[in-house]
């Protein structure tokens, strides 16, 4: 009798330490979601998305063997959506990686309307 109320606590936190798991997954989740709500309408592109595609970007897109030439600010521009998208699912960059905040600014750019600010 007693060794089975003891397997039945076993079981009860089992669950709980599970459902705190996953609690704290959906909650880092969220934190690294865009939401918009940080979304600054001012953002720059000279001063903040541009030094992110010079570092992250050009050594391929520079018009050479990869496509696109993304020194040029019209070409970023036309492909701003697809930018993001393939940012924000971690295919772009190539062989290297961006921060959630930097992913988050491009996304935040490009929801402002890809301008040349
Ligand atoms: C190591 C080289 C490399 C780097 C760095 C790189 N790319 Fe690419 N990119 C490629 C290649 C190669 C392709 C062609 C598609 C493929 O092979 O995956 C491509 C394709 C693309 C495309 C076009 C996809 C399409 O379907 O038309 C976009 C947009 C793009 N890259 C954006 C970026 C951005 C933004 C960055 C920087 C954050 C970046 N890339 C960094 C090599 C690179």
């Amino acid at each position: 009798m007693k060794i089975k109320m003891m397997k039945n606590n076993t079981v009860i936190w089992g669950i709980m330490f599970l459902c705190l798991c996953l609690i704290s997954c959906e909650y880092n989740v969220e934190e690294d979601d865009f939401t918009g709500t940080s979304c600054d309408p001012n953002l720059s592109f000279s001063d903040v998305i541009r030094p992110i595609i010079d570092d992250n970007c050009i050594q391929c897109h520079n018009g050479t063997i990869h496509p696109y030439d993304f020194r040029i600010f019209s070409i970023v521009q036309e492909n701003a959506e697809t930018i993001k998208q393939l940012t924000q699912a971690r295919i772009m960059p190539k062989e290297g990686s961006l921060t959630s905040q930097e992913i988050d600014q491009i996304a935040c750019w490009v929801e402002n309307g890809a301008q040349n600010n």
